[in-house]
C-alpha cells in the first residue's frame, strides 16, 4: 500500500499544488481544509474532509492514519490583517499549530511535520539575501505567529524527539504549469495584482520609486508554485535532515520587472499610476536557499516568464 501523507490547508493555493504532486508520485493523499476542496482537487486526494485541523476529529483522523509526514499549509497569511487582528492569527497559526503537535507527539511521534513557514519572520532584513541563520524580528503578528510555531517545533524536537522541517517560503506565485490549479483572484501579491488589473483593464498603482535598488522599486524573491511543491516531497522525506530552510530563487526581480514582463506575456499595457512607498516595506527581500539545496538537490526549475506566463493562463482562462 502506499504510504499516506496529510496535507492541511489542502483546498489552498501551496497545498492544493502539493496534493497534485503527492498524488502523482503515487502517494495515499489525505487532504483537511476548513474549505470544501474544490472539485478540480478532487481526483488528487484520495481521502479530503472539510474540517478545521485542530478538530477532535482531524486529530484523530491524523493518529488513525499514522502518516509519513503532515504538510501543514493550514494558516491565515496576510500582514496587514494580522496588525489589526492579531487574536485570529495567533489562534488558528500558533495556538492550533501546538494543540496539533501536543497530539502528534503523543499520538504519531515518528511523522515528520513539515510546516509552512515564511519570509516574515526575518521582518525588514539586516541583509539580502537572508540566510537561515540571520535574526528574525518579525514585523507583525503573522510573522511572530510562525516564528513561534518554529520555536516550538524546536523545542519539541529537543524535548519529545518530534520531527520536523519548517519551509519559509519568499513569494509564492505562479499557477499549475497543465493549468489545473492556482490562486484564488484578490490575492495580495504584485504578480497576482499586476495579472488582474491587467485582466479587468484597470489602473495599477506602483508603491514606492524611490528604493535604493536599481530602478527605484523593491525586488522580491519570486518563487513558483509548482518549485514549492516539488520543495515539499523533498522535504517530507526522511533522508531530508530535519531544521529550518529558506525556499526562493536567491535572486529577485523588481517590481518594474514584473510589470514588464507581465505587459509582454500578457499584450496588454498595463496603466501604472505611482502611489506611495507602504511603510515597513524593506527595499529588497530574498533568500539564500543553499542549505535546502544542499540537503534534497532541489533547484527552483521555472523563471520569472513562466510564473507569469502560468499565473495568467489560470487568470484569464481557469478560476
Ligand atoms: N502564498 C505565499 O506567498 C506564502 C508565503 C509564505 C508563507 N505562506 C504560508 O503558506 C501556507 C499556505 O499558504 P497559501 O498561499 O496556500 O494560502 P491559502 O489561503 O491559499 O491556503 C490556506 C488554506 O488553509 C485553510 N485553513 C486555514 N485555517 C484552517 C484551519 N484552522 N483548519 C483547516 N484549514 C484551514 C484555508 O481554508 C485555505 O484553504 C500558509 O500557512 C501561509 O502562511 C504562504
Amino acid at each position: 500500500m502506499s504510504e499516506r501523507v496529510v496535507v492541511t490547508g489542502s483546498s489552498g493555493y501551496i497545498g492544493g499544488q502539493t496534493t497534485i504532486r503527492l498524488k502523482e508520485l503515487g502517494y495515499h493523499v489525505i487532504g483537511i481544509d476548513v474549505q470544501s476542496c474544490p472539485q478540480r482537487l478532487r481526483s488528487y486526494q484520495d481521502r479530503s474532509f472539510q474540517e478545521d485541523y485542530a478538530s477532535r476529529f482531524a486529530l484523530d483522523l491524523i493518529a488513525d492514519s499514522q502518516p509519513l509526514a503532515i504538510i501543514h499549509c493550514a494558516g491565515t497569511s496576510l500582514v496587514g490583517p494580522s496588525l489589526l487582528d492579531p487574536e485570529r492569527y495567533y489562534n488558528n497559526n500558533f495556538v492550533k499549530t501546538k494543540r496539533l503537535m501536543d497530539h502528534v507527539r503523543v499520538r504519531v511521534p515518528k511523522t515528520r511535520m513539515v510546516f509552512s513557514s515564511s519570509a516574515a519572520v526575518y521582518g525588514e532584513p539586516v541583509m539580502t539575501p537572508c540566510h537561515e541563520v540571520d535574526p528574525t524580528l518579525p514585523i507583525s503578528p503573522y510573522g511572530e505567529s510562525k516564528l513561534m510555531i518554529e520555536m516550538l517545533l524546536q523545542a519539541y524536537q529537543r524535548a519529545y524527539g518530534t520531527d520536523f522541517v519548517a519551509l519559509r517560503y519568499f513569494n509564492a506565485a505562479g499557477a499549475d504549469p497543465k493549468g489545473r490549479h492556482g490562486q484564488n483572484p484578490a490575492a495580495t501579491h504584485l504578480v497576482a495584482r499586476v495579472l488582474e488589473a491587467s485582466l479587468n483593464q484597470s489602473m495599477f498603482t506602483l508603491n514606492g520609486n524611490d528604493y535604493p535598488t536599481p530602478d527605484g522599486t523593491c525586488i522580491r524573491d519570486y518563487i513558483h508554485v509548482d518549485d514549492l511543491a516539488d520543495a515539499h516531497v523533498r522535504a517530507m522525506l526522511p533522508e531530508t535532515a530535519p531544521g529550518i530552510y529558506n525556499l526562493g530563487t536567491n535572486s529577485g526581480h523588481s517590481n518594474l520587472e514584473v510589470i514588464d514582463t507581465a505587459r509582454k506575456i500578457t499584450g496588454i499595457e498595463l496603466t501604472v499610476a505611482q502611489g506611495p512607498a507602504r511603510v515597513g516595506d524593506p527595499a529588497q527581500l530574498t533568500a539564500n536557499s543553499e542549505k535546502f539545496r544542499l540537503a534534497t538537490d532541489w533547484k527552483p526549475k521555472w523563471t520569472l516568464e513562466d510564473i507569469i506566463a502560468h499565473a495568467w493562463r489560470w487568470y484569464r482562462d481557469g478560476v
